[in-house]
């Protein structure tokens, strides 16, 4: 029995590529999408026709058509096939696909867009090969890769979720302009000259931070959206110059509010258990155990600070760092995790060197005996020092990492501890999450001497020290305003900073002591923030918020570890994209308009 389909109005196919099953045998259909294979099989043709969700083979037994005509289907060509749902022969059946009882027999076939096959760059389907680059030249043809699809797909369910969510806790969604001022988030700005205003430019949002809480002073009270924020600084496998945030602000709001919303949001974008809850570090935990401010935490490898146990011993590198206030810290391998051939450790070095180290101090304890590396300069007292910290115990290989300057010997115990977490296969299968908080609200800068903002500047100092803060000496490294903590937190996942806010500063005299601080002139704050210091005179809601990274949130749910993966149209490490070649020179008439004087330089 025929039945005939009921067409979706105003669409070419009654059906997609990827939903014909054994109960629609009989049925009249049609189908639209891109041919993915040709057989000719003499008397037998077919073509496996393929769209976003799925691949239905296509026979052409009842063809009435020119046969000659399936030639010039050439992969790649988009096509519009009518026919009829039949079985497979039994043994031509596909059980792993949803489409592989069943074929369309097909009776009238239109190219509707002829594929050039010869010039084309690389066949979108399988296992593609092709260079990134290439594959990024042509991203309209690796957008039809079903990987990217999925992704496109994820990333699309996720943003509704989360609105969804949003929306029903009461929050509205805002725009805000893309045309700014400069919002200090410690990147270089992205400018754009204006035409009307000659010699003047705009700023693109590094984020929405000085407007999102210009709402809550506007009385939005929760406010969200999902912005492209810019920012010029060095890219990395998790950064690119332009990505996304689910940005939240609330009026009225502490850390316990946010923290909650958080786990919220986790729970419906991650399908956590209903009685998930964030486990929390503070930071300074989680620079001593970790040696980074975003631990992953689906493996051990702790680390522990032994600077104390070097003081006096005879190995003079060690007992110089530790009686020159430097850092030692020591990570304990056990047997069971793994072992080092000399060849391992003499790439230790590698490993650490981009972050400042000079090497990875080691040695073995293999049945009660230490050889190797430092062997020589442990003594028994100082093993049975170093295992008093250490939670593992038995054989093993102890590593260190020693510098004058703590921040290399922390950078350099996380590198080796994530590159081993590789090499020993040690990372397990789930998500580990965690909110970082009490972060230092300011931080030394040698270059610039003076202090800069480790979260930004609209963050509030943890409030028990606001005295301190409002008196201590800015212009000294050693100033006590180093010990402050700020009200801000870290949502941490896998190893990735996924998200970060804080507790805002909402009193005008605290946010002017801020760019005192951070080196800000009177006659800087004013031309740069002056109409945000005025507004903090009319009445303030005490607030905070955070953003979500959203493009890291979606590499996690999808499990790559590239940002590029999970953006449509992505930009390369420097900054490029390679199908439009932007950014490119302006023409001279643009010049002229915005008033620019121009020094082309060759690339
Ligand atoms: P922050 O600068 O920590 O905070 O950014 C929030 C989150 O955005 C993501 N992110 C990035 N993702 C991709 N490419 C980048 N270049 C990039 N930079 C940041 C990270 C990060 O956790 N206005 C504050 C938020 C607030 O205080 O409410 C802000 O932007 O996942």
């Amino acid at each position: 029995m025929t039945t005939s389909h009921t067409p979706i109005p105003g669409l070419m196919r009654s059906h997609h590529c990827g939903e014909l099953k054994a109960s629609d045998i009989g049925r009249s259909v049609t189908l639209c999408g891109w041919v993915n294979k040709y057989r000719n099989l003499g008397s037998l043709h077919f073509i496996d026709l393929r769209d976003k969700f799925g691949v239905t083979q296509l026979g052409f037994v009842e063809f009435k058509g020119n046969i000659d005509e399936l030639k010039k289907c050439s992969l790649e060509s988009v096509i519009l096939a009518k026919g009829i749902v039949q079985a497979r022969p039994i043994e031509a059946q596909n059980t792993n696909m949803i489409t592989g009882e069943i074929e369309v027999q097909v009776t009238e076939l239109t190219i509707l867009s002829r594929s050039d096959i010869d010039n084309i760059p690389f066949l979108p389907y399988g296992a593609v090969e092709a260079t990134e680059d290439l594959r990024l030249k042509y991203r309209y043809l690796d957008l039809r890769t079903k990987r990217l699809q999925d992704i496109l797909q994820m990333r699309s369910r996720t943003m509704n979720k989360i609105r969804a969510l949003l929306d029903n806790e009461n929050f509205i969604e805002v725009e805000t302009p893309i045309l700014y001022k400069s919002t200090p988030e410690g990147a270089r700005d992205y400018i754009v000259p204006s035409r009307v205003h000659p010699g003047e430019v705009y700023a693109l949002p590094q984020s929405p931070q000085t407007l999102k809480q210009l709402l809550m002073i506007g009385g939005t009270d929760k406010y969200f959206q999902i912005c492209r924020c810019f920012r010029d600084e060095d890219l990395r496998a998790d950064r690119q110059p332009e990505f996304s945030q689910v940005d939240i602000e609330v009026s009225f709001s502490t850390q316990e509010y946010m923290k909650n919303l958080v786990e919220k949001i986790l729970k419906k974008v991650f399908d956590l258990s209903a009685d998930f809850k964030l486990p929390m570090m503070t930071y300074k935990d989680a620079m001593n155990v970790y040696g980074c401010d975003k631990p992953d935490l689906r493996f051990g490898l702790k680390q522990m600070d032994v600077t104390e146990i070097f003081k006096n011993s005879d190995f003079a590198t060690f007992s110089t760092v530790a009686n020159g206030f430097g850092l030692i810290k020591a990570m304990f391998v056990p047997e069971s995790l793994g072992q080092f051939t000399r060849k391992d450790t003499d790439a230790f070095i590698e490993v650490v060197k981009p972050h400042g180290g000079k090497g990875v101090a080691f040695y073995k304890l293999s049945k009660g005996e230490r050889t190797t590396g430092i062997a020589k300069f442990i003594t028994d007292e100082i093993e049975k020092n170093l295992f008093t910290l250490s939670e593992e115990k038995g054989d093993g290989t102890w590593l260190f990492f020693a510098d004058s300057d703590h921040s290399v010997a922390h950078a350099s115990a996380d590198a080796l501890r994530r590159n081993l977490a590789q090499k020993l296969h040690l990372i397990k299968e789930e998500k580990a999450f965690l909110w970082v908080y009490d972060f230092p609200l300011l931080e030394w800068s040698e270059e610039a001497k003076r202090f800069t903002a480790c979260h930004h500047p609209f963050t509030m100092p943890s409030r028990d020290k606001i005295d301190i803060f409002m008196k201590a000496d800015y212009k000294n490294a050693n100033s006590e305003l180093r010990l402050l903590t700020a009200e801000a937190y870290d949502v941490v996942c896998n190893g990735y900073e996924i998200g970060g806010g804080s507790i805002r500063i909402f009193d005008q005299a605290v946010q002017d002591r801020m760019f005192q601080v951070l080196g800000f002139s009177p006659e800087e704050t004013k031309h740069q923030f002056g109409f945000f210091i005025e507004a903090l005179k009319y009445g303030v809601p005490p607030h905070g918020g955070l953003a979500f990274g959203l493009d890291r949130l979606i590499m996690i749910l999808a499990g790559t570890d590239s940002i590029r993966d999970v953006i449509a149209f992505p930009k390369t490490s420097s900054a490029s994209d390679l199908m439009s070649q932007a950014p490119s020179s302006p023409s001279s008439a643009q010049l002229k308009e915005l008033h620019f004087q121009w020094t082309k330089t060759e690339k």
